[in-house]
């Protein structure tokens, strides 16, 4: 069954105060829709773990560095609920826009740090704005568990710590990569990429397996690097804009996985930005 769409604040607060009230657990999977498997499986996790469960959608412009890449992204509101109604989902919350930034809206979540590495170098903004629409929706949904993918590793430690410095009473739980079968991690940007850039574009994934191996085997971190990046480029990608290894607790750089630590990468195929990380465990 297709779950009712709401689009006002109040609507959503006052079927989540019934809930509260059954002694009712709440899940919310964020979203910006276009969903594909990897949304599916944060769907399936929460409907697992909740007694009610809430997808919002919600294209957020505060996140979005570059105009071009907001007014591309895909809007599929119809097919997203239709793949829904295969879940057991309660609510999708799609907001109207004055529903999260309303007229005269001022206020912006910063998280330190944790950004100043990979997206947020990059990406001038975009945590602030991924912080802000975040600590939103968990306040808005008033939910006990937020599901979110690995696939952003970064954005995930960004929330749990935004949520836990500001004491939002909520578990942000971290859920792993969908992956195509190909390898290539499943994104709604890939929707914009034509089948012979979306097998190019899986290369990047093997080519952060072919650095792990190296890893394990004691290569050294900038070596594996400058072979795997020479070999994205020849593959087709234009650019490639990080590939690092970065500690998997608090994101600081390494050159060998001296503790637990996740190899992350940005890179550029036919206009296209693609992000992954793997994990790396620590070498004893
Ligand atoms: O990962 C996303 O789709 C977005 O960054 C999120 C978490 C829904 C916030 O807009």
């Amino acid at each position: 069954m297709t779950a009712p769409i709401l689009r006002r604040l109040a609507d959503l607060r006052a079927l989540h105060a019934d809930w509260i009230r059954a002694g009712e657990t709440v899940g919310v999977v964020p979203t910006m829709g276009a969903l594909h498997a990897g949304h599916l499986s944060l769907v399936e996790a929460a409907c697992a773990e909740c007694d009610r469960v809430v997808v919002t959608i919600f294209v957020n412009p505060k996140q979005f560095n570059n105009p071009e890449d907001l007014a591309n992204y895909p809007r599929t509101e119809l097919e997203d609920a239709e793949k829904l109604s295969g879940f057991d989902v309660d609510v999708i919350y799609v907001p109207d826009p004055d529903q999260i930034y309303p007229e005269g809206y001022a206020t912006t979540v910063t998280v330190e740090g944790l950004t100043d590495v990979m997206e947020g170098r990059f990406r001038p903004g975009h945590f602030d704005g991924v912080s802000t629409v975040v600590a939103k929706l968990f306040l808005q949904t008033g939910a006990h568990k937020a599901y979110f993918g690995q696939k952003d590793y970064q954005q995930l430690m960004v929330v749990k710590r935004m949520a836990r410095d500001l004491d939002i009473p909520i578990e942000v739980i971290g859920c792993p990569t969908v992956r195509e079968a190909s390898g290539l991690a499943m994104s709604s940007r890939n929707l914009r990429l034509s089948q012979e850039a979306l097998d190019k574009a899986a290369r990047l994934y093997a080519e952060m397996q072919a650095i792990a191996a190296g890893l394990q085997q004691g290569e050294a971190l900038a070596d594996l690097v400058e072979r795997a990046s020479a070999r994205l480029l020849q593959a087709g990608f234009s650019e490639i804009e990080y590939l690092e290894l970065a500690s998997a607790t608090d994101l600081k750089p390494l050159d060998r996985p001296t503790e637990a630590a996740r190899l992350c990468a940005a890179a550029w195929m036919d206009g296209i930005r693609l992000i992954d990380n793997i994990e790396i465990p620590a070498l004893n």
